[in-house]
């Protein structure tokens, strides 16, 4: 599956679910209360046909996102059922981790290969005042669960902000690597849940988290994935990598191998783009596999060059993480 500037399709983004347990301030709307409703929400035997849909034209690797996904009962279960499909080689999630201790076990015996949590900090205060909850320890826990039961290459994602944990660059770097671990610094994306914060003082660049490790550390250049949207590192002297995201340099367009799937069945082609197709549509009035299939490929076809992001003209405000699952 090709779109109209030679890229490959290969990686299918599925967001489960647009609700979370936690309220991350940078992530979910204030006072969020338009989530999708249950008859919207796509069933999770209709997320596996749409996954199959893609696999046959072409995606190797899914990951399952939010919200949170671990809400939705039946993941494990999701998560074997796609990794028994012929061509997939790989499936990922990204989870806060708050569920991962209750669900690791069942996570990797269904086949999860990989797991991204999401944790900005590693004070318990620091952590309920950006995520309203005071859930550190579960997120903790749910890391040493993962750890435990193998899954592995274990990512952390950090969100990088000014005045917020800046400081904390050298703790977290030092958390993965005793842990084996990789951690990934992101630049902090201006989003509807967000519009109050002026960019100057929240955005901090990723080449500080860079400096900072550097310090601590030698870095050793990774370039065996060019498709990753991080910039990588290995940490010297450990079995650990470093990644920096930034979000709003077009630097990865070029390379980009991803669409989204939301959590109502729209068909994303580019994170920052608008909604692509309504595959959930398609799916509930009967259309044939193969319908569905070319309506994808024309849709894809049709894919942007480059978000918008750097373009200041161009307001994204009505961006909304959950929705899209990042
Ligand atoms: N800016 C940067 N990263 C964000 N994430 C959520 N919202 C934002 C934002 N405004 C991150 C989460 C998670 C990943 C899926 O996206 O922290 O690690
Ligand atoms: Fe939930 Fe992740 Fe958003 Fe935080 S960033 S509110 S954990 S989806």
């Amino acid at each position: 599956m090709q779109d109209q500037f030679g890229r490959n399709i290969t990686y299918l983004r599925v967001s489960l679910i647009d609700r979370c347990n936690l309220r991350c301030f940078y992530c979910m709307p204030q006072g969020f209360s338009n989530p999708f409703k249950e008859d919207e929400l796509l069933a999770l035997e209709e997320v596996f046909e749409i996954v199959s849909l893609f696999q046959e034209l072409g995606v190797r690797k899914v990951r399952l996102t939010g919200g949170e996904p671990l809400l939705r009962k039946g993941v494990p279960e999701l998560v074997a059922k796609i990794k028994s499909l012929p061509g997939i080689r790989e499936v990922v999630m990204t989870s806060n981790g708050v569920l991962l201790n209750a669900f690791a076990a069942r996570l990797k015996q269904a086949g999860l290969d990989r797991i991204n949590v999401s944790l900005d900090t590693l004070s318990p205060e620091t952590f309920r005042r950006i995520t309203g909850l005071d859930k550190l320890k579960d997120v903790l826990d749910g890391i040493e669960a993962a750890v435990a039961c193998g899954i592995a290459p274990i990512k952390i994602n950090a969100v990088l902000m000014k005045g917020w944990n800046d400081h904390e660059v050298t703790a977290l770097a030092a958390f993965a690597v005793e842990r084996g671990m990789e951690v990934r610094f992101i630049e902090w994306m201006p989003t509807a849940a967000d519009i109050r914060a002026v960019r100057e003082d929240r955005f901090l660049s990723v080449d500080f988290a860079r400096r900072k490790i550097e310090e601590a550390y030698g870095l050793i250049p990774d370039l065996s994935e060019p498709f990753a949207p991080a910039r990588s590192f290995f940490i010297q002297g450990t079995r650990s990598k470093v990644g920096f995201i930034s979000p709003l340099s077009n630097a990865f367009c070029p390379m980009c191998n991803r669409v989204r799937l939301r959590a109502n069945g729209m068909l994303k082609t580019c994170l920052h783009g608008k909604e692509d197709l309504d595959i959930r549509t398609l799916l509930r009035s009967g259309c044939p596999r193969e319908r569905i299939k070319r309506e994808i490929l024309h849709t894809v076809w049709r894919r942007p060059e480059e978000h918008f992001l750097n373009n200041a003209s161009v307001p994204h405000n009505d961006f909304v993480m959950t929705a899209v699952g990042g």
